[in-house]
């Protein structure tokens, strides 16, 4: 695996060279990946999530690797008021912030009539609410100060699909993609692009024990929804977003872009159900078809 292209870092040294940039939900899974990898560009790093411990371990792993700053602040993104103080300490320790990944998430598998009205609250409040609540946050504070950003948002592809027993992260991700694309418009006269990816699978534990539990896998191989027939791996998901939030996509706004191997689409088309079909099949049906078109 370790040979494939997509595996190997794709941005050119320093690309993120005195960039600072902040990570909710940076201490695990996808977040520490593409934080890992801003911070091997050669940004500083503010990493955020409920979890002092977790955020000081990884902060010291990644430092360990690059060498530059990473500020571990433990804020609940729910909470307006440790957003703002989240911002206000990145600002003391680092004079301005460049970009902010919307990344923190909550999910779990359920049929939605099973859940509580806490329970559907509780998803979309840290999905939804807690991405408007920094990008309103760190928005104001762009604006005020002039200062040119970027919004990167981790949606899925259920966000416009929708779907079943994720229901209040699907409701949750399609206000995260509404956001993304309204205010591409609304503040791009302010120099702050807003922009999105929707992944497929990328394994990480958050999201396997409660989307995947292994007692499911078997039954439920995620690679066979996949046309490319495997899963994501992290360093290609940390390839795009480093460029989304780095000045070599300044003319990106407003954009979505999906990195699932065609898995949505494969859901979508009315006729891939007939890729089971072996050749020998195909013949038979060919004949068929011809037939009916001489009649
Ligand atoms: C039904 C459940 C439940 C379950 C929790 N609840 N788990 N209901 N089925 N499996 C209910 C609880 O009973 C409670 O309601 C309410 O939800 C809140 O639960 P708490 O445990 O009190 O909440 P909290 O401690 O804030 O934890 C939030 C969490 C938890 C979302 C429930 O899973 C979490 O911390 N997740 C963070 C990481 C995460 O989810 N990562 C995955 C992201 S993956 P009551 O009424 O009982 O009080 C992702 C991928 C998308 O988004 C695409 C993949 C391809
Ligand atoms: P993960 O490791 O569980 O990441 C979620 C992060 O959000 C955790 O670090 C968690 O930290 C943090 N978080 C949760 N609630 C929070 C809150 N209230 N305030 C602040 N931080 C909070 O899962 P992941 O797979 O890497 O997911 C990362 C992102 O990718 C999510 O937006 C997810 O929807 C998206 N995504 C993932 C996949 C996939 O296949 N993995 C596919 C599509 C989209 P604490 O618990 O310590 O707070």
């Amino acid at each position: 695996m370790t040979d494939n292209l997509y595996t190997q870092s794709m941005l050119k040294e320093n690309s993120l060279k005195d960039k600072v940039i902040v990570i909710t939900g940076g201490g695990t899974g996808l977040g520490k990946s593409m934080g890992t990898y801003f911070s091997q560009l050669g940004a500083n790093l503010i990493i955020t999530s409920r979890k002092q411990e977790r955020l000081e371990k990884t902060a010291s792993e990644i430092y360990e690797k690059t060498k530059n700053k990473v500020l571990p602040i433990v804020c609940d993104v729910r909470d307006y008021k440790q957003v703002e103080n989240m911002l206000a300490k990145s600002l003391e320790e680092f004079g301005k912030v460049d970009g902010l990944l919307n990344n923190a998430a909550g999910n779990f598998i359920s049929p939605t009539e099973r859940l509580s009205n806490r329970a559907f609250n509780t998803i979309v409040d840290i999905v939804l609410k807690g991405t408007y609540n920094c990008t309103l946050a760190f928005g104001k504070q762009w604006i005020e100060k002039k200062q040119p950003a970027t919004i990167l948002n981790i949606v899925t592809t259920y966000a416009w699909t929708g779907s079943a027993y994720v229901v209040p992260s699907a409701c949750a991700k399609a206000g995260v993609l509404a956001l993304t694309r309204s205010l591409a418009v609304e503040w791009g006269k302010y120099g702050i692009r807003s922009n999105a990816i929707a992944p497929g699978p990328f394994p990480t534990k958050g999201a396997w024990d409660r989307l995947f539990p292994k007692e499911m896998r078997d039954a439920f191989d995620v690679r066979k929804k996949v046309p490319l027939g495997r899963v994501g791996e992290h360093q290609e998901l940390a390839n795009l977003a480093a460029y989304l939030i780095s000045d070599y996509s300044s003319f990106m706004n407003g954009e979505v872009v999906t990195i699932d191997g065609g898995e949505w689409l494969k859901g979508a088309g009315e006729f891939n159900m007939f890729e089971k079909l072996t050749p020998e099949m195909w013949d038979e049906v060919e004949k068929v078809v011809r037939n009916v078109k001489r009649s």
